[in-house]
């Protein structure tokens, strides 16, 4: 999930630029050689996929809620059905999120790993306005009206439909249903159970920040987890990046500042305005959040190639003591290197987005309806640039992007965040280096809604395939999985017989 901490408009002065940008965004596809405009950070993804699935696709509509449109589109899922065992086979949901479905699949191992032990069928969903699930195809990203089906109530009922429809297979009639999702899509997961009980009977929502909601959480919780993972690697590391920003601002003072880091950086485009150097330090705070969600044991890719443990091999770079602006600033691009250029491919560093895979634009309309999750900084207790939450800011970005207001309560009033002591069977885990267990699920909210902590886990690490280097906490998360889904099937199959 990407953090809107500033949202800087720039490349979308005029409203109708803007959506033209979201369209290009939203077809990068995994796969392809993605070249940004010729600016881009080149960047490739192995086309090989390690899982094996058959894609199909089901009609469903564009508005679940009204009788005034009855326009329907095609749905994309993926689906497995190797280990399915004959009798009451469980269904293994995914519920998808903002991107390429295949994409998910990919970094969801766990269930995988899992499925032949439960001879279970494996179903990923892809959400709707993300990877090739688009309603109004390539014209859904260009006008505020078609992007108005874009949020997580019609996602959820698309995967309603989705499984009356795969249960309508009479091998399948009487099977339970088990949601999995991580980050945006733990969120849906656990949403879905809290919404449909009657549809999906438990559900594993990995890293689902469902109280990252206004009045909820602190908007400082999250800058100051991000913090703490850099100040692990190294105590120097933190405050060094702290000081750049400083730095930054110094040497882009002058032209010829401008000039050098650009070219020292090598930037895709060299710097010159004032909106271009908030968007290059915007994209440096994106990079250190990435960092921090996959922070994972080894090497992956997931939202950009990396070594194991990434923020160590960061801050190896960052560990002199009081250098000049210049070499901080050089120190830094060799460590920002380790996100952008592991690989050792990236010909030159685009600052548009640090996470292009991930279907940015779709996001941050979500972001700008409904997912409104505060995030502030306060350049004391962690390593960013003083800034508060502003709504109101916030907010006329908002209008100018995409003519939409946000409505910061609408997720709690729809899902609840208060009171989730009627919720059931959900298991909600945290990595505690993931900066998205600021607003996590933290403590058991009711006798089968219960919380576990991952000490040594980054962002729903849980949900990734086994592995030597995983840290022994995961390990324990994946067995309590198990044993939740056990618990959940039996208590749906006994519910049956009786
Ligand atoms: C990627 O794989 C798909 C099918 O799996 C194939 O159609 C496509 O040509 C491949 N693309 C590249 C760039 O190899
Ligand atoms: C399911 O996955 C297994 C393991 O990757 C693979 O051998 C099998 O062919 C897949 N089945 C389908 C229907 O794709
Ligand atoms: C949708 O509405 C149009 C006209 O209002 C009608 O002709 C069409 O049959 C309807 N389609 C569906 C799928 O209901
Ligand atoms: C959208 O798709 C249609 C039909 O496939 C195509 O003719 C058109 O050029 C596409 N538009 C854009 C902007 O890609
Ligand atoms: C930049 O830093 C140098 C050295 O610390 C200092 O002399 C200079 O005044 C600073 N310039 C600005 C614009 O802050
Ligand atoms: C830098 O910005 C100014 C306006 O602020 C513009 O006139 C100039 O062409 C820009 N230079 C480059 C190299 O983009
Ligand atoms: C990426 O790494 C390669 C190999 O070390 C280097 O040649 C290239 O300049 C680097 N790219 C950037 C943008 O620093
Ligand atoms: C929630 O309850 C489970 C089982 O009763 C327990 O293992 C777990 O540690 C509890 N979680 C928290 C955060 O207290």
């Amino acid at each position: 999930m990407i953090t809107i901490r500033r949202i800087v408009i720039i490349s979308c002065v005029v409203l109708f630029q803007c959506f033209n940008q979201s369209y290009s965004l939203n077809y990068w596809r995994k796969g392809a050689i993605i070249d940004n405009n010729n600016h881009g950070m080149k960047y490739q993804r192995a086309n090989q996929s390690k899982y094996k699935y058959e894609i199909r696709k089901i009609t469903v509509p564009v508005d679940h809620f009204s009788f005034a449109v009855n326009e329907s589109f095609q749905l994309r899922y993926l689906v497995n059905d190797t280990w399915q065992k004959d009798e009451n086979p469980p269904i293994f949901f995914y519920t998808g999120n903002e991107g390429w479905i295949e994409v998910f699949a990919e970094n969801t191992g766990f269930m995988w790993d899992i499925a032949p032990n439960f001879g279970a069928l494996l179903v990923f969903a892809e959400h709707r306005y993300y990877g090739e699930s688009l309603p109004y195809g390539n014209k859904s990203y260009s006008d505020a009206k078609y992007l108005g089906y874009l949020n997580s109530q019609q996602a959820l009922a698309d995967y309603v439909q989705l499984i009356e429809f795969l249960k309508s297979d009479p091998k399948l009639k009487s099977s339970s249903v088990i949601a999995f999702g991580g980050s945006y899509g733990g969120m849906l997961s656990a949403w879905f159970r809290i919404k449909y009980p009657h549809i999906v009977q438990g559900a594993i929502a990995a890293s689902a920040p469902i109280l990252q909601f206004t009045d909820i959480t602190d908007c400082e919780a999250f800058s100051r987890i991000v913090t703490s993972d850099f100040r692990a690697a190294n105590p120097t590391c933190p405050k060094l990046i702290r000081r750049s920003w400083g730095a930054i601002a110094n040497i882009t003072s002058t032209e010829k500042g401008k000039q050098w880091l650009s070219s020292s950086w090598k930037l895709c485009k060299p710097l010159n305005t004032t909106d271009d150097i908030n968007q290059f330090k915007n994209w440096l705070i994106n990079i250190y959040s990435n960092l921090a969600m996959v922070d994972y044991p080894y090497e992956s890719d997931f939202l950009a190639p990396l070594p194991a443990y990434p923020i160590t091999e960061f801050c190896k770079h960052l560990n002199k003591m009081n250098p000049t602006h210049e070499e901080l600033l050089t120190i830094l691009n060799k460590a920002v290197n380790v996100y952008t250029n592991y690989t050792g491919k990236t010909s030159c560093l685009a600052t548009e987005d640090a996470s292009p895979d991930l279907g940015a634009t779709g996001w941050n309309y979500q972001a700008c309806t409904e997912m409104i999750m505060p995030m502030c900084s306060d350049g004391i207790h962690d390593m960013f640039e003083p800034q508060a939450w502003n709504l109101q800011e916030y907010s006329d970005f908002c209008v100018k992007a995409y003519n939409v207001t946000p409505k910061p309560y609408l997720a709690c009033q729809t899902y609840g965040c208060n009171d989730l002591s009627t919720a059931t069977n959900i298991v909600f885990s945290n990595g505690l280096l993931d900066p998205w267990s600021s607003g996590g699920v933290l403590r058991n909210l009711s006798q089968s809604a219960l919380a576990i902590v991952i000490a040594e886990g980054a962002h729903h690490l849980d949900l990734r395939s086994a592995n030597a280097a995983d840290p022994y906490s995961v390990t324990v998360a994946r067995k309590f999985h198990q044993h939740a889904i056990t618990r959940w099937i039996r208590e749906h199959d006994e519910n049956l017989s009786k």
